[in-house]
């Protein structure tokens, strides 16, 4: 995680490094710092806290500088105090560096440099490559510019571990260097003025022209152009991406949270969605016909959120296509001995495409000779440039850290995609296959009705704010929104919130009922009913209190006794999830709103985990 943002240019640089920060919190938000690159050398100013903090500081010392770098951090080695903020500088104060990922064997690099003199002031693993540099540099005379790019190089070399790394140094005024290696760096290419960070929102307001680098690149950013190097500083060609204009609204939209935003916004973003798939959906994921129709086995991997879509799409790849289906944890999937099956296709499902886990799960798959799908929002992120190719979910920006219009919009796709491997495998009729998706071309009015509960959600809510935990139960392809609902709940409000599914309440988690605890059940009237309206008896006969998440089949035929109920609109049984889980996201966000909480950047997270 951590954003890092690098200008140079003809104009101040402070003003860009603010503004970079602005759209890279949502990465990390414990601490930030700048470092400006000016007449008399780097001038330094760092802040424990959000970015609105080291922006107060900025603009009481108003640094002057036409080139800089800056960050902000979500931390991994030291407490999130100023001095373990970034700009890391060396021993003379001379280089200033930031970075996100880790430095895994910082500590014998640290140890040698001590030996050698170097004096470190914080706890981090980054300030050991500020000191690096400087030893490197120690002789450097004559061209400091080519020195810096060597030095880099050769700094990159001694270091293991993750990095995307912005560095500047005095004697190189106007330049801002900066390496990769399994972390995101891409440079912006403006008009007299040029750019470095972790992705293009840290420049997106200053031009649309981006350059994503590879692992291994180095990039020396001057006024009058960028250069890409290889890791033995030969010069690489590149080429230009033009980033597409987001399709929602930047801001707020008049509401207090993003989250709200963006919950409200899913009947668009599903649409949205749904059209981009259906428009070639033989295309849309990039899959030929031919190769669908060899597929043996289907893996489906994500972390958190993304991860409870690939196991919501299980029960519908197994349905519509009787393929054997995994859903896999990226996390818990790339350090296991796997089963390697033959024919596998395997999807890998990030609303970021950043994701540490996922990329590293992703490299596996590619090694075991998996044909490779990725479902990402950003465009151009990593997951997308890796994978052999990519559906873009028509999401927009997801700024809030609790994901949920990506959710939706993962489903979406996911829908369709096992409907098209159903039809093309011959599992699926074409009747069949028709019906499914104009059942999910339905689906956006659904959730459009979903969204307008959020009144009755927002009394329930009152009503159990201050409980301290909460249970979510669901069956079927409901389980996986039951865990979607309870993590909801748990990062925004910081509140003890499972999930599990109904069948397994009573081998052990009914243990956690007491009187008054609130059960979330998602009960529609589907063909499991009885067995949700059994389990939401066992757990009143225990004194805890039922909220049914039903619909107008359910709410009907649900036990007088359940009182609290949530009815929304009658789906298809399958595609319930969609409809279900905007309930429990406007949940989440009354009862986090309702206890104050920091609701778009909850504490400890960051929205793009890019560190194991
Ligand atoms: C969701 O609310 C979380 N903030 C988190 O679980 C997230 O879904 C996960 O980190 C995966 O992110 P990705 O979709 O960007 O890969």
């Amino acid at each position: 995680m951590c954003g890092i943002i690098g200008y140079t240019g003809k104009k101040e640089s402070a003003p860009y490094l603010i503004d970079g920060l602005k759209a890279l919190e949502y990465r990390g938000y414990d601490s930030a710092g700048v470092a400006v690159c000016g007449a008399d050398g780097l001038r330094i100013i760092k802040s424990a806290g959000k970015v609105a903090a080291l922006e107060i500081k900025v603009k009481a010392v108003s640094p002057e500088g036409t080139c800089g770098i800056a960050h902000t951090r979500w931390a991994t080695h030291g407490k999130p105090t100023e001095i373990n903020s970034h700009p890391h500088t060396d021993c003379s104060g001379e280089i200033a560096v930031v970075h996100n990922g880790i430095i895994e064997n910082y500590l014998p690099v640290k140890e040698r440099l001590e030996k050698n003199g170097h004096r470190f002031k914080s706890e981090t693993d980054t300030e050991v490559i500020a000191h690096l540099l400087e030893e490197k540099l120690k002789n450097a005379s004559g061209d400091y510019e080519k020195e810096l790019l060597k030095a880099v190089a050769e700094a990159a070399a001694e270091l293991s571990g993750s990095y995307a790394v912005a560095a500047v140094w005095k004697k190189a005024p106007g330049t801002v260097i900066g390496a990769k290696k399994k972390s995101p760096l891409v440079a912006g290419i403006g008009d007299g003025e040029n750019f470095l960070g972790s992705d293009v929102s840290a420049f997106g307001n200053h031009t649309d022209k981006a350059v994503y680098m590879d692992d291994g690149d180095i990039a020396v950013i001057k006024a009058s152009g960028v250069e890409i190097y290889d890791k033995n500083c030969a010069p690489k060609k590149y080429e230009i991406s033009v980033m597409e204009k987001s399709g929602s609204e930047a801001g707020k939209n008049g509401l207090e949270h993003y989250m709200l935003k963006e919950i409200r916004e899913q009947p668009f973003t599903i649409k949205s969605t749904i059209e981009s798939v259906l428009a070639d959906i033989d295309s849309a994921f990039g899959i030929k016909t031919g190769d669908l129709k060899k597929i043996k086995n289907i893996m489906m991997v994500g972390c958190g959120t993304a991860y409870h879509a690939t196991a919501t799409a299980k029960y519908w790849m197994e349905e519509f296509t009787n393929i054997p289906t995994q859903a896999e944890l990226a996390s818990e999937y790339k350090y296991r001995k796997a089963a390697i099956p033959k024919e596998t296709l395997a999807i890998f499902v990030s609303q970021s495409g950043e994701t540490a886990d996922t990329v590293a799960a992703l490299e596996k798959a590619k090694e075991a000779g998996f044909k490779t799908v990725a479902i990402c929002n950003v465009y151009g992120s990593t997951i997308s440039r890796i994978s052999d190719h990519t559906f873009y979910t028509k999401c927009g920006q997801e700024i809030s850290v609790a994901s949920t219009k990506a959710f939706t919009a993962q489903l979406a796709a996911l829908f369709a995609l096992s409907v098209l491997i159903g039809r093309a495998v011959g599992f699926l009729d074409e009747k069949t296959e028709k019906r499914l998706l104009d059942e999910l071309s339905r689906i956006p009015e659904a959730v459009g009705e979903a969204v307008k509960s959020e009144g009755a959600v927002k009394e329930l809510a009152e009503r159990y704010y201050r409980d301290k935990s909460f249970v979510f139960l669901g069956r079927n392809v409901n389980y996986p929104i039951a865990l979607e609902g309870a993590l909801k709940l748990k990062e925004i409000t910081y509140l003890q919130a499972e999930g599990f599914a109904a069948g397994e309440i009573k081998h052990g988690p009914i243990a956690l009922l007491s009187v008054g605890t609130p059960v979330i059940a998602l009960a529609p009237g589907d063909s499991l009913f009885d067995k949700m309206s059994n389990a939401c008896e066992e757990v009143m006969a225990r004194g805890a209190e039922a909220v049914a998440v039903t619909d107008s089949r359910g709410n009907k035929a649900l036990d007088p006794k359940i009182k609290n109920r949530i009815v929304l609109p009658d789906t298809p049984e399958y595609l319930a999830p969609m409809v279900n889980v905007v309930a429990l996201q406007l949940f989440a966000y009354w009862i986090a709103r309702l206890n104050g909480r920091e609701i778009d950047q909850p504490r400890n997270l960051a929205k793009s985990v890019t560190v194991e």
